[in-house]
C-alpha cells in the first residue's frame, strides 16, 4: 500500500521581506532537491507582498507557497484587505485560515474562517484550516469540545469534491512562538485521533484523507517524536524552519527515520 505524504512547512509571520523570502525559497530548494516531493509535499507562506517575487523564483512542484490571511469577498469596500482574486493572480497555491495570532490579535473567529475557507476552495486554492485550544481551555479540560467546534463551524459546507484541497493544522495556542511550551506527543496524539474523529464525523470515509499535521515549537530534537505518531501527517513549523539549512535537515532526518520505519 502507498504511505500517505509527510508534508513540511512554515509561516514566516511578518519576518522576511521580499528579497530575504526570495533568498530563503531559492536555498531551501537547493538544499532539498533530492526530496520526493510526492512523498514530501513542502510548502512556505510568507508575508502577502512577498509572494509573487517567492512564486517566480522557484516552481510549484518543488515549493508550494501559501498567503497568510484573506478576506473572505472577491472584492469590494474592504479597505486594507486582500481578495482571492488577487492572489490566484500571482499564482499562489494556498492559503492559511485562523492562524492563532490571527485569531488571537486581529479577532478571527470560525464564522470568519469559514467564509475564507470556502471562498479559498471555490477559487481552486488549498485551505490551510488552523485549529488549536489554548491554555485555559486546555486547563478546564475542554480541548476535544473546542477542536470540534472549530472543524465544525470552520468546515460548514464543504463540499467533497473539495475535500482533496483541504488541509488542517493542529496547533495547540500554549505551544506556539516565543514562550511556547512544546506539547507531549501524547496529548498530539489524542487532539489528532479528536480531529480525524471529527472530520469522519464530518465527511465520511472521504474525510480520511485530509492530512492533519502538527505545529507549535517544533524543532529538529523534538520533530521525531511527533513525526513517528501515526495520526500525523506533517510538520507545520515556525521558527526552527526560518533558516533554509535548519528547516532542510528537519525535512531530510524526519523523512529518512519515516522512510526506514514505513
Ligand atoms: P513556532 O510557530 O514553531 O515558532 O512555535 C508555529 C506557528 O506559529 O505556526
Amino acid at each position: 500500500m502507498k504511505s500517505r505524504p509527510f508534508y513540511f512547512g512554515t509561516n514566516t509571520k511578518m519576518y522576511k521581506t521580499s528579497s530575504q523570502t526570495e533568498a530563503f525559497v531559492r536555498e531551501l530548494v537547493d538544499l532539498t532537491s533530492d526530496i520526493d516531493r510526492e512523498k514530501n509535499p513542502l510548502f512556505v507562506i510568507p508575508s502577502l507582498t512577498t509572494i509573487e517575487n517567492a512564486r517566480k523564483s522557484v516552481p510549484s512542484e518543488k515549493l508550494k507557497i501559501g498567503a497568510q490571511n484573506i478576506h473572505w469577498e472577491e472584492e469590494g469596500q474592504y479597505t486594507g484587505e486582500v481578495s482571492i482574486n488577487m492572489l490566484t493572480d500571482i499564482n499562489t497555491d494556498l492559503v492559511m485560515v485562523a492562524h492563532s495570532e490571527r485569531r488571537q490579535l486581529f479577532g478571527e473567529t470560525d464564522f470568519s474562517a469559514n467564509k475564507k475557507i470556502l471562498t479559498t476552495l471555490k477559487h481552486g486554492l488549498i485551505a490551510l484550516y488552523c485549529v488549536g485550544e489554548t491554555a485555559q481551555q486546555k486547563d478546564f479540560a475542554v480541548t476535544a469540545e473546542v477542536l470540534k467546534t472549530q472543524l465544525k463551524v470552520g468546515l460548514n459546507g464543504v463540499a467533497l469534491s473539495d475535500l482533496s484541497r483541504l488541509w488542517i493544522a493542529y496547533e495547540p495556542v500554549w505551544a506556539i512562538g516565543v514562550g511556547g511550551k512544546p506539547a507531549d506527543k501524547e496529548l498530539v496524539d489524542r487532539s489528532h485521533l479528536i480531529i480525524r474523529e471529527t472530520l469522519l464525523e464530518l465527511f465520511g470515509e472521504t474525510g480520511k484523507q485530509i492530512p492533519v499535521l502538527y505545529g507549535g515549537s517544533v524543532n529538529l530534537e523534538n520533530s521525531r517524536e511527533y513525526a513517528t505518531l501515526n495520526s500525523v501527517d506533517g510538520l507545520f513549523i515556525g521558527r526552527s524552519a526560518w533558516e533554509a539549512k535548519n528547516f532542510s535537515r528537519i525535512i531530510h532526518e524526519i523523512s529518512q527515520l519515516r522512510e526506514s520505519i514505513l
